[in-house]
């Protein structure tokens, strides 16, 4: 079998040389670049399973040579070798395409695990799933809205980096199911997943849960905590609710992304933590930021990647298929047949604005499933707090057809749910197409989708 080849591209000879003995030493075969040129000519006719570059080179910037390799040989993964503590070409190298960075001097464990990480991305091995090897666990972030779609796109793009990822969002929006979904869909799958709430750990206690403490190191540190970082190492750190971390946290924090290294309270002796940082609030962090509660470099570092999650309201074309996905599942769990969903429902539950989101419809379903004790779904069953935006439901059209009582094959169910699915959406589109006078555009923007795809639902539920 060969070797995997590596790229190594720096014009100090002594890198060089390091590189090339660490690297070997793991099992890879090196070839050296002292310029981007030299670079580019080995990029054209070999094939690499990792590139290390440095920063400064004689005819030009490494970052030019990551951004090359990022659109060119999107297969190779490529990391920056930065100047000691210098954060912003390590933000600059990430967003540009970087998997990672390693700092100079170079420190030969974070090297080590940062090849093994590059190694880990690389082609994906036969029979591996699309979506990674543990993705069916979760499920799937559900949504045929362009913002939906192209959210899925961007995960499944961000598994493949380590890069610190923000998730913003609203309460309810699945800020933490996407956070699990970059996770399970990329090379640290196999390692844990810690999510972490910040905000619930008391503020004298997070920098011992985060970083660890030896026994002794303060008052009721009865043993060694080796702390979350270390309980993520190889992983994911999911830091939930990050805009309560408190200031001094916030410090140790940015150190540690930086210098990949953390040092536990009490102890003499730095460890290497090797960890994806994904981050979340349902807060405007970037306000935080403002108002001094939050610091900028710290923001400026977790935030290389900004992942939005859109409330609800702007996508209630996701509406009824996230209904009837809900519906049939709550229904199975319990052991009921899913129930037919009347027009006046539907209608409710998109103008419903939710304010909490996802989460708040899942549990409006649970609740009217619970106490309804009709084969349907009336408005009246959802118990909608008082509507702000609600218009009179139409009245008269009424839900799919429930599926007959009794047992049903797993085909029949999901043939029952399709046909429903459409059902709701043929209703809700001609409801919209009605609130806005047929005008297709404007209904195209309310329902959340484009016009070609609105245009393409149409003709294929025959609507004129
Ligand atoms: N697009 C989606 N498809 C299917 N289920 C979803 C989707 N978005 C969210 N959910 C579900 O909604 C619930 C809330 O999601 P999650 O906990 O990820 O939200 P969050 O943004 O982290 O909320 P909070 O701000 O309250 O912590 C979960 O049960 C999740 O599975
Ligand atoms: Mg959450």
């Amino acid at each position: 079998m060969t070797k995997p080849r590596a790229l190594i591209v720096d014009d100090e000879q002594d890198i060089l040389d390091l590189l090339r003995i660490t690297l070997s030493r793991m099992g890879l075969d090196c070839l050296a670049a002292t310029d981007l040129g030299g670079a580019r000519r080995l990029l054209s006719t070999q094939s690499f399973r990792l590139c290390l570059t440095d920063m400064r080179l004689p005819d030009g910037d490494g970052i030019d040579l990551v951004r090359e390799i990022a659109s060119h040989y999107p297969q190779v993964p490529v990391a920056m070798i930065t100047a000691h503590g210098s954060m912003e070409t390590a933000v600059a190298a990430m967003k540009a395409g970087a998997f990672d960075f390693v700092a100079k001097p170079l420190d030969l464990q974070v090297l080590r695990r940062l090849v093994t990480a590059a190694l880990r991305l690389g082609p994906p091995a036969a029979g591996d799933a699309e979506t990674g090897p543990a993705a069916g666990n979760l499920p799937p972030l559900l949504g045929d809205s362009p913002a939906m779609v192209e959210l899925r796109r961007l995960i499944a793009k961000l598994a493949r980096n380590q890069a610190p990822v923000y998730v913003s969002g609203e309460s309810g929006t699945g800020k933490e199911l996407a956070a699990r979904l970059i996770h399970l869909q990329g090379p640290r799958a196999t390692a844990p997943f810690v999510p972490v709430n910040c905000g619930a750990i008391p503020p004298d206690l997070v920098e011992s849960e985060l970083f660890g403490h030896k026994k002794g190191s303060f008052t009721g540190a009865i043993s060694d905590n080796p702390g979350l970082f270390q309980a993520a190492d190889g992983g994911t750190l999911f830091l939930d609710e990050v805009a309560e971390l408190p200031l001094p946290a916030q410090v140790k924090l940015l150190r540690v992304l930086q210098e990949k290294k953390a040092r536990p309270v009490g102890s003499q002796r730095e460890v290497p933590v090797d960890v994806r940082l994904i981050s979340a609030t349902h807060r405007d962090l970037a306000a935080e930021v403002a108002g001094g509660r939050f610091r900028q470099d710290l923001f400026y570092r977790i935030n290389v990647i900004e992942l939005r999650l859109p409330p609800l309201r702007e996508r209630t074309g996701d509406i009824p298929l996230l209904t009837a996905h809900f519906l049939d599942r709550i229904a199975r769990q319990n052991g009921l047949i899913p129930p037919r969903l009347a027009a006046s429902a539907l209608a409710a539950l998109i103008h419903y604005p939710f304010p909490g989101n996802v989460r708040e419809l899942e549990n409006v379903l649970e609740r009217a499933l619970a106490l309804a004790e009709g084969e349907t779904l009336e408005a009246a069953d959802l118990y909608l707090p008082a509507l702000p935006t609600a218009t009179a439901a139409a009245p008269g059209l009424t839900g799919p057809g429930a599926p007959p009582a009794g047992g049903m094959s797993e085909d029949a169910t999901a043939a029952a749910l399709a046909e429903s699915i459409s059902e709701i959406q043929r209703q809700v589109i001609l409801r919209t197409l009605e609130e806005t006078r047929w005008n297709r555009t404007a209904a195209a923007k309310q329902l959340g989708m484009s016009l070609r795809s609105l245009r393409y639902r149409l003709s294929k539920l025959g609507i004129e």
